[in-house]
């Protein structure tokens, strides 16, 4: 209408229209990075409230300490996450705010053009007002239709964070061309080969350069200092971290980066210090391939005593229903049920109490006999009557070998130090149980020797077993 009535109204419009543009791209750049800065301080505050809720009983009986440090995390959390909101809402304050001042200019803009022609050309008063209110009511769309695409684009950010998680780096291989066979390994052989690891690209080697050979049915405890890298070591023998790992790791002699992720993965049982379940029954979680039948599931419950639970017992998220040792249990159960022929357990008995420990250990050396299976431990007289013991300090293996000759062998070793740390009765407990289990080991190799001289016997056979 203005440009009808006043022609060189046109190049105001041009400019409004280039200003418009030009301040909601550089605000859209804003806002958008605006917004994805509160997502990004809005999660930790959300776990930090699931957190709490979860481990409310925790908190209220550690006292008050606890609590004033929960509520201190919280007002932190919440301080920086209400700081970027008041970010996001300033932004879109000052975008409107130079949107009505451009909208504002160039009405004056139309106004005074209007003095100005009505000097040389008469216009009706009718005719300017009409102009006034038809550019009031064009920019008012336009400055609305603004910041809907703005908000629309910075509420996208929710998507990009969506995006972003569906676009994760895939593992490689689940499964290889040239599978092993289905009884790999039938002996439970593990060898580690120059292997280093690292969990990211940048960081530095958290495993340097392990070499160590792990014959069949061998027990070995893994003992170190906290960080030392006795978690890294399984997360190498499972390749989670397969892009940063060097060295050839052998089960049975076959490499396993040969192997699918699947087969390999499937092939090694783990009793986590931190045991999943899945929210479904019990049978699900003990059996989710639907591979055997119930008599056999009842079969291992009863193993790990825990009968009085039924199949169809539904598990909570997260197993919250189960206490720690139960949900061990539960993993212990699936282990045997797998059969396979290693073994892992990552503190699986740090934070349990002495009879489900001691319930746990008997089922491994009953159930595990022949298997290969590695202990991290904490508790030294978990690994103590172990074959072998791998000291871990600083990512390297510093002491390897019997647990009772690094203790009578090496009297500065980090093993023997580790044991004197104990206190001075324990450590002559462990070195008794180390010293008894030695003798029992070498009298077994004695055995096995004389057996493979005199061409064997069943009996003494069932006495190598008994190890
Ligand atoms: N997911 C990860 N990403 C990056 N670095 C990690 C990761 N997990 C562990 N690390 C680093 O690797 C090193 C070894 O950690 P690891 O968890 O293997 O120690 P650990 O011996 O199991 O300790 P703990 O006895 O406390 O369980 C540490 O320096 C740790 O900071
Ligand atoms: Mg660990």
């Amino acid at each position: 209408m203005e440009s009808i009535l006043n022609r060189w109204m046109l190049i105001p419009i041009m400019i409004l229209v280039i200003l418009f543009f030009l301040v909601t791209k550089f605000y859209l750049g804003t806002a958008q990075s605006v917004k994805r800065l509160e997502g990004v301080t809005k999660s930790p505050l959300f776990s930090h409230i699931n957190a709490t809720l979860n481990g409310l009983p925790t908190i209220r009986s550690s006292g008050a300490g606890i609590e004033k440090m929960m509520r201190n995390k919280f007002d932190v959390l919440q301080d920086t996450h209400s700081g970027a909101w008041y970010q996001v809402l300033a932004c879109g304050t000052v975008f409107g705010i130079v949107l009505d001042t451009i909208t504002c200019l160039f009405i004056a803009c139309l106004c005074y053009s209007f003095i100005l022609i009505s000097e040389t050309d008469s216009i009706s008063g009718g005719d300017v007002g009409l102009a006034i209110s038809q550019s009031l009511i064009l920019t008012g769309g336009l400055q609305y239709g603004l910041k809907q695409i703005a908000e629309t684009f910075s509420l996208m950010t929710a998507v990009e964070r969506i995006l972003q998680y569906t676009n994760l780096p895939i593992e490689t291989t689940v499964t290889s061309d040239d599978p092993p066979p289905p009884t790999w390994p039938s002996q439970g052989q593990l060898m580690f080969k120059d292997v280093s690891m690292k969990y990211n690209k940048n960081d530095p080697f958290v495993l340097k350069n392990l070499n160590v050979s792990i014959e069949p049915g061998w027990k070995i405890g893994v003992v170190g200092r906290t960080g030392a890298g006795k978690s890294s070591l399984i997360s190498a023998l499972f390749r989670l971290f397969d892009e940063g790992l060097k060295g050839e790791i052998r089960i049975d002699g076959r490499d396993t980066s040969t192997v699918g992720l699947q087969e390999l993965r499937s092939k090694i049982s783990i009793i986590p210090q931190e045991p999943v379940l899945f929210s479904e029954s019990l049978r699900y979680n003990l059996d989710p391939f639907n591979q055997y039948d119930d008599m056999r599931l009842w079969e291992v419950l009863r193993l790990v005593e825990l009968n009085e639970i039924t199949l169809d017992h539904n598990v909570l998220y997260g197993g919250h229903n189960f206490s720690v040792g139960q949900r061990q249990l539960i993993c212990l159960a699936r282990a045997i049920l797998r059969n396979n022929r290693l073994l892992v357990l990552d503190e699986a008995t740090a934070n349990i109490d002495s009879h489900t420990d001691a319930l746990i250990q008997d089922t491994i050396r009953s159930n595990f006999r022949d298997c290969t299976v590695i202990t991290i431990a904490h508790r030294l007289n978990t690994i103590i009557d172990s074959d072998r013991i791998i000291v871990m300090e600083n990512g390297f293996i510093v002491e390897f070998g019997y647990p009772y000759e690094l203790l009578h062998d090496k009297p500065d070793g980090y093993f023997k130090q580790m044991v004197e740390k104990t206190g001075n009765q324990m450590a002559q407990n462990l070195l008794e149980q180390a010293r008894k289990a030695y003798q029992k080991n070498k009298n077994n190799r004695n055995l096995d020797l004389s057996t493979q001289s005199s061409g064997g016997s069943d009996i003494i056979i069932t006495e190598q077993s008994k190890l």
